[in-house]
């Protein structure tokens, strides 16, 4: 089942965080990526390394991983110590930037401030993966509540025709960085996916609902890929730790292949 507008049918996106330690590491790795993904006609792969390391990676790389940033910063340019601009990601050759993501929300980005990113994505060419997910879950459903108003809160503020530029990554804060076996079950991840895509239709239309690509990250494994992809309803995974080793990324590319 291929999707409309997507060549491939999954996508693996590879969050390095401050990870690894050093260029040499980074070339390393992504290199061991990139002699499985050329292989691969199914599944996307993306990789956001820490900054530094973007130009190097974009440079070495044949293409077949693709090279995103893991934020940018909501204004254009200025006296902003530290901060790295959506036009200086992409003219560095990037094609993606990850926004929203939990540890960013956690140091200060609020909606509004999230919402001035993605628009500066979007300037600069650059497609964003929108991480939207709960603190903790209830049993009340305010956890689907807390993750509508993440996405409404941007979907308000977009171009419906930008929509095609969004990638959703579900990523409930409680579920990252834990222990392998605390993921969201496939059960779940499906269940959300249904509910971010029925969100996307109400801000933007059925079409667009049906289009949304959702990926889902939180302690994704080697040993969980298969089942979150198969049974999940996902389009594809944002994974922490386990892409900061070739042999456990390529794996999961694997799976993502046999599906
Ligand atoms: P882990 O896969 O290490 O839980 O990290 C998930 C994440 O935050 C990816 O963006």
């Amino acid at each position: 089942m291929k999707k409309k507008g997507t060549k491939k049918r999954f996508l693996l996106v590879a969050n390095w965080k401050m990870n690894p330690d050093s260029l040499e590491d980074a070339k390393v790795l992504a290199a061991a990526f990139e002699r499985k993904a050329k292989k691969s006609a199914r599944t996307a792969v993306v990789v956001c390394p820490p900054a530094p390391f973007i130009t190097t990676l974009v440079g070495n790389g044949k293409k077949s991983v693709r090279i995103g940033s893991q934020d940018i910063d909501h204004r254009t340019e200025g006296s902003f110590t530290g901060s790295v601009s959506a036009r200086q990601v992409r003219t560095s050759g990037a094609e993606y930037a990850i926004i929203g993501h939990s540890e960013r929300r956690a140091a200060g980005d609020t909606d509004a401030i999230i919402v001035e990113k993605v628009l500066r994505a979007f300037e600069a060419g650059l497609k964003v993966i929108l991480c939207v997910g709960e603190d903790k879950r209830d049993h009340n459903a305010q956890y689907l509540l807390a993750v509508r108003s993440q996405l409404m809160a941007v979907l308000a503020k977009v171009e419906k025709s930008r929509l095609k530029q969004i990638v959703i990554a579900y990523e409930p804060v409680w579920a990252i960085g834990k222990s392998f076996a605390s993921a969201l079950s496939p059960r779940d991840i499906h269940e959300m996916s249904i509910f971010i895509k029925k969100v996307v239709a109400e801000a933007a239309g059925k079409d667009a609902g049906l289009r949304a690509q959702v990926l889902y990250g939180g302690s994704v494994s080697v040993d969980s890929a298969r089942d979150m992809l198969a049974e999940g309803g996902v389009d594809g995974l944002l994974v922490g730790r386990q892409s900061l080793d070739a042999e456990n990324f390529n794996g999961i590319i694997d799976h993502a292949d046999s599906i």
